[in-house]
């Protein structure tokens, strides 16, 4: 925490309430300047670093982000930092119960527009009830995926187009940005092959979470191909990490991402 309660001195010298332009600083929320849930939260006198940082691992099923993602939040807990762990769909009672349908193979009659709805709702919610409460906490959110996951699934995959994907953002999650993303890049045959022996081996009954595995090579190339493009979009926020290595030389790449871009002290590099 010592790299927080520094920043927060440099903000704000004498203490509270600190300037207006440090509640502003939070992610995109403030900035955009429209009226709402996380905009009416923000405006309360909380210092910019005592809101935390939210952290979403992104990548193709398969590519290894949720294993990534459990050993960061293993070294930065040992830093002491308050983390939470989460993901999407899901993340509330809600959420999971929209996460059931969403990757349930039964749900064969879903269209991609009620599937990018679904997405969005169990989105919304996970935000209100989850994400904003814990980064007004102060604490280290790693969510495992977000809306890119939406522009990659249903605007890549999907072809519903980034363009819906970014309005229905604004208007649903108050454009609330990652603090950073960890893109977990890999290729296609290789990560969708493992998700779908993990999925078989997993599958209970009738009932599975393999609905997207069915999709074919084509999909996951469209869905790969656009995150790639939001990493070029947004190299400020986008960490491309080669997710082919070994599972302790991906961690060590991650952590330095982390380090680098948050400032965040992590056990394994001391700084
Ligand atoms: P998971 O297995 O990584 O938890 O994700 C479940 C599936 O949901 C995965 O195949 C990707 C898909 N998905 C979307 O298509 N759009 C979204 O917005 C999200 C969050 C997930």
């Amino acid at each position: 925490m010592g790299d927080y309660t520094s920043e927060l001195r440099k903000l704000s010298p004498r203490g509270f309430p600190p300037s207006t332009q440090a509640l502003r600083k939070p992610g995109r929320l403030a900035a955009t300047g429209r009226p709402g849930l996380g905009r009416r939260c923000y405006d309360a006198f909380v210092p910019t670093l005592a809101r935390g940082k939210l952290i979403t691992f992104e990548g193709l099923d398969g590519s290894g982000k949720s294993t990534q993602l459990e050993r960061l939040a293993v070294a930065l807990r040992a830093e002491r930092l308050p983390v939470l762990v989460t993901r999407e769909p899901g993340g509330t009672w809600t959420g999971e119960k929209i996460r059931q349908l969403l990757v349930d193979s039964a749900a064969t009659a879903l269209v991609p527009t009620a599937e990018l709805a679904l997405m969005f709702a169990s989105r919304a919610q996970h935000l209100s009830e989850v994400i904003q409460p814990a980064l007004l906490q102060g604490k280290i959110v790693l969510c495992d995926r977000f809306t890119d996951s939406s522009e990659a699934y249903q605007g890549g995959g999907r072809k519903l187009g980034s363009d819906a994907v970014l309005r229905l953002h604004g208007i649903l999650c108050e454009d609330v940005q990652p603090d950073l993303t960890i893109l977990m890049d890999s290729d296609v045959v290789r990560s969708v092959d493992r998700a779908r022996r993990r999925n078989r081996s997993r599958t209970v009954g009738t009932s599975d979470e393999g609905r997207f595995e069915k999709e074919s090579r084509a999909f996951f190339e469209r869905v790969r191909n656009t995150y790639l493009a939001i990493a070029r979009r947004e190299p400020e926020r986008v960490v491309i990490i080669d997710a082919r290595g070994s599972p302790e030389e991906t961690h060590q790449q991650i952590l330095e991402a982390v380090r680098r871009r948050l400032k965040l002290k992590t056990a394994d590099n001391g700084s």
